[in-house]
């Protein structure tokens, strides 16, 4: 949720850690802060603003500083309003700290720390780390070890980098939230992130620390260097060290408006690429592994976009297995005392990994004994790491805090997953592979051609766009992508959008409709005429009618008031993702003529690391 960028190195700081936020602020947020080291008076100094990036930027700008050593923020409220008091970094003359996460026992630690005197400046949980370590900073001016200490004392969910007056080192460490270290290995430069793409062109070699373990960038006479300890103050070695992955074009939009409409037109691409790999290439034998799971009870578990996907996907395992299948939102599932055994299995659904909800789901499982596994998107991420395999949907790093091809791929990528668990892929039956392989490819091409003429849907979203309320409808695999396509308008284009089964308008929902609501119809070739009756329902009651539905079809096209033809040929399985590239674009232009942010959305967090 929040940003955090660190930096030790012989540039300046302020250019670097700005970059890097830049970057982190399609994260949400709604302040922003700097800690640096002061030239003029050499100790620490902080600048911090709410809004905008650009409102510190426009603060620093003019003060002409230099510092070879910061630390930065971008805030999204959790404790405390939004205030520059409350807004990180929190500093005062030994340290400055920023931090991503929540402190679960801050109440009682400030209580405890205001009885011994201590002084506190905002309503934010991270002071109490700051008044906390800087306790232990005060014995033996010791940063490593103050911060072992103090964080031996905090709950919760949190990332820290910490920095001292002196300006020659950082310490930062994490549980259960992100947290990344890099290096430069041409000019010696250390940074720290909560996101490695705020790293990207930066850094070449990335650390990946476990929880609890300290990452300690020091400035030696001899050049900087890097360690790692636990919080008993060893060496410890529980960090992953990987090569950057991510390059410099994933930070630019190209010749596109948006990220979130790059993403969109990706899409085609990326599914060829995820075929090459999981289908013709070294991905295959990850997914034949999941054979060995076959028949077993499955919880498919997710968040927001990552829940839709699962819902698509459950039909899948359950059409093609024949074995029970359960999806549940991570938010209710990890409170809700559910029934599990520990032959079942967990498959956890996540782009970012880090999604609080989901992380605790996952962990439930585990301690109830399931075996776990993830469809996810982000390498390293603690999702990754806590899960026993993984299913990686090779997405790129998705930058709109909207998720777009990110769905797509975990629905491709559960897919998979569901027909490797089926008899028909005993001894990898090659005629299923082919089966697969042509339906994706034939996915990928229509997703293409519509994108290449969807000037049509835009016309359309121009058309409706002032409407007061949008209601998706479809049937079975198209229930779920009636939901995300209302997410999605919902996200970019703070309309009242709702998704609904077709079947259900009657049981309420028709209550709602009246000239001013408008139904997205999804009129898949399965269940047609008893979705041709729901949208004639619609119709009788004046609601406006956009249907997407097969091509060619003109009884259809003469009761819509706008007609989105869709090829679903030769996508007998498939057909939900083509229609959802349809509700991506749609909702994508009504956001664009309602001038909203469209990679930024209002309240909105790429990834909610907080619960
Ligand atoms: C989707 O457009 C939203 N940004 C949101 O619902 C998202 O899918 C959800 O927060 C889960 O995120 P994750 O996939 O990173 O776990």
């Amino acid at each position: 949720m929040c940003g955090i960028v660190g930096y030790l190195g012989e540039n300046n700081s302020i250019d670097v850690i700005l970059e890097g936020l830049s970057r982190l602020e399609y994260r949400g947020y709604d302040s922003a802060g700097i800690c640096i080291i002061d030239p003029q008076t050499a100790g620490l100094s902080s600048f911090r603003e709410t809004g905008k990036l650009n409102n510190l930027k426009k603060v620093l700008a003019g003060k002409n500083l230099f510092s070879r050593i910061g630390i930065g923020h971008t805030r999204w409220a959790t404790h405390g309003a939004v205030t520059a008091d409350n807004a990180h970094p929190h500093s005062n003359e030994l340290l400055a700290i920023v931090h991503n996460g929540i402190i679960e026992n801050a109440g009682q630690l400030r209580e405890e720390l205001i009885a011994q005197g201590e002084k506190f400046y905002s309503q934010t949980d991270t002071e109490t780390f700051l008044v906390l370590a800087t306790r232990y900073y005060k014995q033996k001016m010791d940063l490593r070890w103050s911060v072992q200490q103090a964080f031996s004392h905090i709950r919760g969910n949190s990332a820290f980098v910490v920095m001292t007056a002196k300006g020659d080192e950082i310490v930062a460490i994490k549980r259960a939230a992100p947290l990344v270290c890099g290096q430069n290995n041409v000019n010696g430069d250390f940074f720290v992130s909560s996101d490695p793409y705020a790293l990207v062109g930066f850094a070449e070699d990335i650390y990946f620390p476990e929880d609890e373990v300290i990452c300690h960038i020091q400035k030696m006479t001899s050049g900087s260097m890097i360690s790692f300890h636990d919080l008993e103050g060893k060496e410890s070695s529980s960090f992953q060290k990987k090569k950057s992955e991510l390059n410099a074009d994933v930070v630019e939009k190209g010749e596109f408006e948006h990220f979130m409409l790059k993403e969109i037109f990706e899409q085609p691409r990326l599914i060829a690429q995820w075929l090459d790999f999981y289908v013709n290439g070294p991905g295959k034998e990850d997914v034949l592994k999941f054979q060995e799971y076959k028949s077993r009870t499955i919880h498919i578990v997710g968040c927001g976009t990552a829940w839709h996907a699962g819902l698509v996907i459950r039909d899948f395992v359950e059409h093609f297995n024949r074995i029970h299948t359960h999806v549940e939102l991570a938010s209710e599932f990890r409170y809700r005392d559910p029934l599990l055994k520990e032959e079942e299995i967990g498959l956890f659904i996540s782009q970012s990994g880090e999604t609080a909800d989901t992380l605790a789901a996952e962990e439930l499982c585990r301690e109830n004994g399931l075996q776990t596994f993830s469809i996810v998107n982000t390498v390293g991420s603690t999702l990754y790491r806590n899960c026993v395999g993984n299913f990686l949907i090779r997405a790129g790093q998705e930058i709109g805090v909207a998720s777009t091809k990110a769905f797509t791929l975990q629905v491709l990528t559960g897919y998979l997953c569901s027909r490797v668990l089926s008899k028909d892929f005993e001894g990898h039956n090659d005629l299923v592979r082919d089966e697969i392989k042509r339906e994706v490819e034939l996915l990928a091409e229509r997703i293409d051609l519509f994108l290449k003429d969807s000037e049509g849907v835009k016309n359309i979203a121009q058309k409706i766009q002032k409407h007061k309320g949008f209601i998706f409808t479809g049937r079975r695999r198209y229930y779920p992508i009636a939901l995300e396509g209302a997410l999605k308008l919902k996200e970019i284009a703070y309309v009242h959008a709702e998704g609904f089964a077709a079947g259900e308008l009657k049981h309420g929902p028709i209550a709602l409709i009246d000239e001013d609501i408008v139904n997205i119809a999804i009129v898949s070739p399965e269940l047609y005429e008893k979705t041709v009756s729901n949208v004639e329902e619609v119709k009788a009651r004046n609601g406006v009618i956009v249907t997407i539905g097969p091509k060619n079809d003109a009884p259809l096209k003469e009761i819509s008031d706008f007609y989105i033809p869709v090829d679903f040929e030769g996508l007998p399985n498939l057909g939900p993702l083509l229609v959802n590239v349809v509700n991506q674009v749609l909702a994508y232009y009504i956001a664009l003529f309602k001038g909203t942010d469209i990679d930024k959305p209002r309240n909105l967090a790429k990834s909610v690391t907080v619960e």
